[in-house]
C-alpha cells in the first residue's frame, strides 16, 4: 500500500511541476510568446511551398544576407529536389545534352551563384595569394563579413549569427523568426533604449535593466510599474512594407516577406524534411498492413482451436 502512494504521489509532482515548468521560464526569460503560425511545412503531410522558398530566398538575398552568412548551404542545393529552384526538365534554349535536374548544371542555380553578391575567396594561387572569384554552385554562401570581429564592428558589437540552422537552433524557430521580425514595437516610455539598440517584445532579454531610474528602487521596478516584456537587441528592424519586389502577386508586405523568409530558413535547416516525412508516412503503412496480416493470420491459425 505505501509502495503505490508513493508512486502516485511522486507523479503528482513530475506532472505538476511539468505545467509549472514554462511559467517559470516564461518569468525568467520575460519574452512574449511567439504568435502560433499555420505553416506550410508543419505535420506529418507537411511540405515547403516552392513560390514561397523562392520569394524567401530573394528576401534573404536582398535584405538578410548583407550581415547573416548562410555557411553550411552551397548554391547547389538550391537546385537540389525540394530545393527552391529545382527544375526537373529544362527551360527552352537549353542543348539536350545537359540535365537541368543536376543541380550543378541547372541555368538558374548557375547564374545565382556566379552573379551573387559577394564573391568567393579561393586560392592560394601560383604565387601564393588568394585571390576572389565569381561563386560556382559547389560554392557555399560566401558571408558579408571576413571574420567575426569585423561582423561585430559593423553591428554595434553584436555578432549576427549565421542562418544556416537558426530556424532549428531557437525554440519554436518558425514562430520566433517570423514574431521577431514583425514585432518590433516603440518601447515603453518607463525605458530608455541605448543608440543602436531597438526593442522587440519577442527577444529574450531583461528590460529591468533598462529602466529608467525613477521607475526604480533597490534594484527593482516601483509598485504598479512592471519590467516590459522582451529585451533589446542590435539589428534594427531589416523588413519593411514595399522594400522588396515580387515577381508574382503576393502582397509586399512585411508580414509575407517574413513568412517567406522563414520559410526559406527552415528549408535551409532542414532540406531533407519531405523526404523524412514520406519515410515515416511509409512506414505506419507498412506497420498497419502488418498488423492487418498478422491479425488475419492469427484468426486462421487459431479458427480451430477451442
Ligand atoms: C544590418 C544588419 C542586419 C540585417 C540586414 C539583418 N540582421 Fe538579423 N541580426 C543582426 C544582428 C547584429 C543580430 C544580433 C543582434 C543581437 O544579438 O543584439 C541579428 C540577429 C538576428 C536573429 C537572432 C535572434 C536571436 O534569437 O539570437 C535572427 C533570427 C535574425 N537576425 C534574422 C534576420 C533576418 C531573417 C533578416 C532578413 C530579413 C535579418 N536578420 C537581417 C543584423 C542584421
Amino acid at each position: 500500500m505505501m509502495n503505490v502512494k508513493y508512486i502516485i504521489r511522486t507523479l503528482t509532482i513530475v506532472v505538476g511541476a511539468s505545467f509549472l515548468a514554462p511559467i517559470a521560464a516564461e518569468a525568467a526569460g520575460g519574452a512574449k510568446h511567439p504568435h502560433k503560425h499555420e505553416w506550410h511545412f508543419d505535420g506529418p503531410f507537411g511540405t515547403y511551398d516552392k513560390n514561397a522558398l523562392q520569394r524567401g530566398y530573394q528576401v534573404y538575398e536582398q535584405v538578410c544576407s548583407n550581415c547573416h552568412g548562410l555557411k553550411l548551404v552551397s548554391f547547389r542545393n538550391l537546385g537540389q529536389k525540394g530545393g527552391p529552384f529545382y527544375l526537373d526538365s529544362c527551360p527552352a534554349g537549353v542543348p539536350e545534352s545537359i540535365d537541368c535536374s543536376n543541380p550543378n548544371d541547372n541555368p538558374v542555380v548557375k547564374a545565382l551563384a556566379a552573379n551573387y553578391k559577394f564573391q568567393v575567396t579561393d586560392g592560394p594561387d601560383d604565387t601564393g595569394e588568394m585571390f576572389t572569384r565569381a561563386a560556382l554552385p559547389s560554392d557555399r554562401f560566401p558571408g558579408p563579413y571576413a571574420n567575426d570581429q569585423l561582423a561585430r564592428l559593423a553591428n554595434n558589437n553584436a555578432l549576427p549569427p549565421d542562418m544556416s540552422l537558426i530556424a532549428k537552433a531557437r525554440a519554436s524557430g518558425p514562430d520566433y523568426i517570423y514574431s521577431l521580425l514583425t514585432g518590433y514595437e516603440e518601447p515603453p516610455s518607463t525605458v530608455e533604449i541605448a543608440p543602436g539598440q531597438y526593442y522587440n517584445p519577442y527577444f529574450p532579454g531583461d528590460m529591468t535593466q533598462n529602466m529608467k531610474p525613477e521607475y526604480m528602487h533597490d534594484g527593482h521596478p516601483v509598485d504598479g510599474v512592471k519590467a516590459p516584456p522582451g529585451g533589446v537587441l542590435a539589428m534594427a528592424p531589416p523588413l519593411a512594407d514595399g522594400i522588396i519586389e515580387y515577381g508574382d502577386d503576393s502582397p509586399q508586405t512585411t508580414e509575407q516577406y517574413a513568412k517567406d523568409v522563414v520559410e526559406f530558413l527552415m528549408w535551409a535547416a532542414e532540406p531533407k524534411m519531405e523526404a523524412r516525412k514520406a519515410l515515416g508516412v511509409m512506414s505506419i503503412i507498412y506497420l498497419i498492413i502488418l498488423a492487418g496480416i498478422l491479425y488475419w493470420s492469427y484468426r486462421k491459425i487459431w479458427a480451430d482451436q477451442h
